[in-house]
């Protein structure tokens, strides 16, 4: 959640700071603040927005050569100026930023105050830097180590002290990136945050510290010993993390589809093979289970209708946050699959540790190459969709459902089997019908409008369209405020039926299926209780026009396929209905793009 960047170098500072948190927005956050040393440290904080921060006369002064910054997500403490990081020590010569959180902190903070210790913030992260002050003595890495080894909990943390020239960083469940230059260095949390200087990171894993100063660094680990850190060169270009002609991020990312899913199958289908390098015996798995939260969950859904239909393995999907608390039922011949956008999502590592910790075997479906959850699996498949930067995830999740398709047309393929002509041919027609529906968004947009009163939503589909009507409310939960539930449409009647009157907007998941005709009776129950429909539909009949106040035609393709293109109507609807409501789509209330906290 939140964000991190710090800079050593001969740049003027707070640009350098501020355009870092600016790029970091997207991961939401409530207040913001900046630490540089120039004789002492120098610390503007500000709750609400980095441009408030930014406007603060003080900033203007200040000039240096080393310095953090933050955005924070409240945990523990309400956001307000005094809980927002950067915290000090009693000296003020220690300046932390944290992201995490520290969970035994009330004892910790209850030791510190008996030595006399002023906490003044009701942060739980304050208390690291005064640990790190009751350990220091000239040398800072030993201090941080010391600490590090009573905290329990998460952090991604950057610290420095006034007379020190360099920058402290660890990382423990909570994301940390060295960015390098030449004859300069970058911390962040996330790489957007550095993109304008430097392409070359390395991502810390966890129980890593580093210390860096402005021409090199050192990484080791809580015994202070050496480790590698691997360079990695970042693919990401700074177009793909701007709006470019786009009102909102989510508007753009909606639009990047046709590429992000040309962008899965190009190198991974060829000449009617599927390729993946996983390092996997299809022959040995009995059984699937995929952790994931939110929209990677839903994606986690529809995945196990594809791969039980395709390859006849038996899949569980469980929410991470539940399955790393049940004690599951895993072994060694079980493959357990992470789904996540960010790589970093707190409930689906700790499933992931768990799966690990009964000998699984793991994979990870992750769009942010080199992030935590990329580290921690046996292999993975990385999506390639590019920065996805608008809070409501939408071409993750297509690129998600696709890798599904293709991991699930992969085991069939190791198993000897031949994929058929028919799929092969509509995976390459498929960023094409994702265009013609995207050519549909004025149309989807003037139905979107007769919504924007609307207080409550329902979403019904069957089969693999009942995670899309899932995934269809979550979007517009998430970014309208409104309430949206997503039913299978046969459960209708065992109680939401109650609820249907000329106020509750209905939408179909409708495009041919063997339950198609299933869905028509759907749709004449709400009708006959003055409901009022939104279809989803390949084809406009007299019947569906006789029943549906509003139908908007999608291409139509494979059953297997058909969830990616139906839920771009979804999110577009979603995307408008908030945009009617003047609400901030890239930046709705109360939301984090990354949780990286339980
Ligand atoms: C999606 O619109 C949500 N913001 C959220 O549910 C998200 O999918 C969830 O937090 C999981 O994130 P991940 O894919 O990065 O793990
Ligand atoms: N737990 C810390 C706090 O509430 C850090 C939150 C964050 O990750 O931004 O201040």
């Amino acid at each position: 959640m939140c964000g991190i960047i710090g800079y050593i170098g001969e740049r003027e500072i707070v640009p350098v700071l501020i355009g870092g948190l600016k790029r970091l927005e997207y991961r939401g956050y409530d207040s913001a603040g900046i630490c540089v040393i120039n004789n002492g440290l120098n610390v503007v904080k500000k709750k609400g927005k980095i441009f408030e921060l930014e406007n603060q006369p003080e900033l203007k002064e200040i000039k240096g050569k080393i310095g953090i910054a933050h955005t924070r997500w409240a945990t523990h403490g309400e956001p307000n100026k005094t809980n927002a990081h950067p915290h000090l020590d009693c000296n003020k010569e220690i300046a932390i930023v944290h992201n995490g959180i520290v969970e035994n902190y009330h004892s910790l903070k209850k030791l510190l105050e008996n030595e006399g210790h002023k906490i003044i913030s009701n942060t739980d992260s304050e208390i690291i830097a005064h640990l790190i002050e009751k350990f220091y003595s000239k040398d800072l890495e030993e201090a941080v180590i010391k600490t590090l080894k009573l905290i329990k909990g998460t952090f991604g943390l950057a610290i420095i002290h006034k007379n020190e020239n360099k920058i402290i960083v660890a990382k423990r469940g909570s994301p940390l990136i060295i960015g390098i230059g030449e004859g300069e260095m970058f911390v962040a949390s996330d790489v957007s945050a550095i993109l304008d200087y430097t392409k070359k990171v390395i991502y810390l894993r966890d129980n890593e510290i580093a210390e860096i100063t402005k021409d090199n660094y050192s990484i080791k680990n809580l015994e202070r010993e050496k480790v590698d850190g691997k360079i990695h060169e970042i693919q990401w270009t700074i177009n793909q993390i701007e709006k470019g002609n786009f009102e909102h991020f989510m508007l753009k990312e909606i639009f990047e589809q046709p590429e992000a899913i040309e962008n899965i199958l190009r190198g991974r289908l060829k000449k009617g093979k599927i390729k993946l390098s996983l390092n996997l015996d299809v022959g040995q798995i009995n059984k699937i289970i995929i952790v994931a939260c939110g929209t990677s969950w839903h994606s986690g859904l529809i995945g196990k209708y594809l791969i039980e239909e395709i390859t006849q393995i038996p899949v569980e999907v469980d929410y991470a946050s539940e399955f790393r608390y049940r004690n599951p039922i895993v072994n060694e011949n079980d493959l357990v699959i992470a789904i996540s956008q960010s790589g970093e999502t707190a409930d689906t590592l700790a499933a992931l540790k768990e799966a690990k910790s009964k000998n699984a075997k793991t994979i990870g479906i992750v769009n942010v190459v080199g992030s935590t959850i990329t580290q921690d699996v046996d292999c993975g498949i990385y999506l390639h969709a590019g920065p996805e930067i608008g809070v409501a995830s939408t071409k993750a999740f297509t690129s998600q459902v696709m890798t599904l398709l293709l991991f699930a047309l992969y085991i069939k393929q190791e198993k000897g089997f031949e994929i058929e002509k028919k799929m092969l041919e509509e995976l390459e027609n498929l960023p094409g019908k994702i265009r013609e529906i995207l050519e549909k968004s004025e149309e989807i947009k003037k139905i979107a409008e007769n919504f924007k009163e609307s207080s409550n939503f329902l979403y019904l589909g069957r089969g693999l369209n009942f995670p899309v009507a899932l995934e269809g409310a979550l979007k517009l939960k998430e970014i309208s405020y409104i309430h949206a539930e997503g039913y299978p449409a046969a459960e209708m009647k065992h109680g939401p039926i109650a609820l249907i009157d000329k106020n509750m907007p209905v939408v179909f998941l409708a495009t041919k299926n063997n339950y198609s005709n299933k869905i028509l009776s759907n749709m004449q129950e709400v009708k006959a209780r003055g409901g009022r429909i939104v279809a989803v539909v390949n084809e406009k009949t007299s019947e569906i026009d006789k029943l549906a106040d509003y139908v908007i035609e999608v291409p139509e393709t494979l059953n297997y396929l058909s969830p990616i293109i139906n839920v771009i109507a979804l999110q577009l609807i979603a995307y408008y209905i908030a945009n009617f409501k003047e609400i901030d789509v890239d930046k709705p209330r109360n939301l984090a793009k990354s949780v990286t906290v339980e």
